[in-house]
């Protein structure tokens, strides 16, 4: 079942949405040369609990950390660790999910440390475009289907592929509900999409083939042929025009 948020609701999660959109903010600053991913981790759950939320990802199906942050060719749910030293060339995702009276936000951008490739730098400004594709079309009328199909052309067309295993997802109450937002998909297709429903839309958009598998670690997702991936979310809320956008500062 989908839940449509009234507006009280929406306005919750605005506010989570902000101190996830703040979090991201102050770790997209510190992610230099020389800083490990535990670092981050802990500057992350300073800024989530100093605005009264509360990390949601920690203690998710036994994830063991507050935030997600992946490197190079891992793609999602990279576990934050004290050994992981960031270096220049890095490709860095960070995702971030907080709660907050209640309410989800769940964000995620990726960035270079220091000076990258152009290939890199490409594979993030498509990954990023592609969510902002998906965005414009998240519109009430509109289906599901339209906002798969944005990502998967946009990143198609730019040359590159689309990771499959994983979704975006309704979030409101919990931070998976329905609908699974597939990153793939047909327009006109699915779900109608409807005022009040509240999504969160997240590309994983990678340089070679779009097989992932998990390492031993039980979490961390990685392109199987170790090719680069890039992973942008935003949290959004559907109205009666533009998507409202809700992990935004
Ligand atoms: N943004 C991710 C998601 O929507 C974060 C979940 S990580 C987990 O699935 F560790 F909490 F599972
Ligand atoms: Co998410």
């Amino acid at each position: 079942m989908i839940v449509l948020k009234s507006p009280r609701e929406i306005e919750l999660m605005r506010e989570a949405g902000r101190i996830v959109a703040l979090t991201l903010a102050v770790l997209a600053e510190k992610a230099k040369e020389g800083v490990s991913t535990a670092q981050l981790e802990e500057w992350a759950e300073e800024v989530i609990r100093k605005n009264k939320a509360i990390p949601s990802f920690k203690g998710y199906r036994g994830y063991p950390a507050s935030i997600c942050v992946s490197v190079n060719e891992e793609v999602v749910h990279g576990i934050p660790s004290p050994k992981r030293i960031l270096k220049e060339g890095d490709v860095v995702s960070i995702d971030v999910g907080a709660i907050y009276r209640g309410y989800h936000g769940d964000a995620a951008i990726t960035i270079g440390i220091g000076r990258i490739t152009e290939e890199a730098e490409k594979l993030i400004e498509v990954t990023k475009g592609a969510l902002e594709a998906a965005i414009s079309v998240a519109k009430a009328g509109n289906r599901l289907g339209d906002i798969s199909w944005a990502i998967q052309s946009y990143a198609e067309k730019h040359g590159f592929n689309v990771v499959r295993e994983y979704t975006g997802h309704g979030i409101g109450r919990y931070m998976h509900e329905e609908p699974q937002v597939p990153n793939v998909g047909t327009p006109g297709k699915g779900v109608l999409l409807k005022p009040g429903m509240t999504l969160a839309l997240e590309p994983m958009v990678v340089a070679g083939s779009w097989e992932v598998e998990v390492l031993p670690d039980g979490w961390t997702v990685v392109t199987k042929d170790k090719s680069l991936a890039a992973h942008f979310e935003h949290t959004i809320a559907i109205t009666d025009g533009d998507a409202e956008i809700l992990t935004k500062l």
